[in-house]
């Protein structure tokens, strides 16, 4: 099974990244998202949720030369944290930790707690991540993503949905397909799963 050490190898980190178990993303599925940042080198990232992969994300950004990652973070302990990280490992330059509370959403007839998106600039997104807000919060956690944020999104444009083994996530990305008919949808089932959504 993939490591984060070889991860930390593989993107030329000088150190060990800071990983909490359980809450940072598996190594298998950052090494999903930077293989494809490397090769396609996305100028805007947005993450829905920020740590181990604001790091990841970020180092690719310093390799690409290019990028510029926007990560949405609901709990400001969290949000202060990877910004401190950020600085540790010099990747400030890429990488924009915004502190966006869960607050209610009303998406298709129902009310979410997600992200406030008011911090978060009117750019044009390449690569979405979402790995937050946490599934055991409400039905369909990470449902709102794609509707919230899909007047921002690229013409062309890349989805990672992190632990898409859950059956909730399964069930989310149908109401997704349902709704966006012009993505096309890979399911890898890695450590957690993991659903790639390309338009
Ligand atoms: C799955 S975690 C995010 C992981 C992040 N993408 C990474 O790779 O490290 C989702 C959210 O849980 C919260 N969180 C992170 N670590 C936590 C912890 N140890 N205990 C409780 N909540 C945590 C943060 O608000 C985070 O945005």
């Amino acid at each position: 099974m993939l490591s984060y050490l070889s991860l930390e190898k593989k993107l030329g980190f000088d150190k060990a990244m800071p990983v909490t178990e359980h809450w940072s993303a598996a190594p298998d599925f950052l090494a999903l998202v930077s293989d494809h940042c490397l090769q396609e080198k996305p100028q805007v990232i947005v993450e829905c949720s920020s740590g181990t992969s604001s790091l990841v994300l970020s180092q690719c950004c310093k390799l690409n030369q290019g990028g510029r990652v926007f990560s949405l973070e609901n709990g400001e302990e969290y949000a202060t944290k990877t910004t401190a990280q950020l600085a540790d490992f010099s990747l400030t330059e890429y990488c924009e930790v915004i502190h966006a509370p869960l607050q209610d959403t009303p998406v298709a007839e129902e009310t979410f707690q997600w992200y406030t998106l008011n911090a978060l600039p009117a750019v044009k997104i390449d690569l979405l991540v979402i790995d937050g807000p946490p599934g055991f919060l409400q039905k369909h956690s990470r449902y709102p993503a794609l509707p919230m944020l899909a007047e921002r999104l690229a013409k062309h444009c890349t989805v990672f949905l992190d632990d898409a083994a859950r059956d909730d996530e399964q069930a989310l990305v149908q109401r997704w397909l349902a709704a966006y008919p012009d993505f096309q949808v890979e399911y890898i089932n890695n450590e957690r799963g993991c659903f790639i959504l390309k338009r």
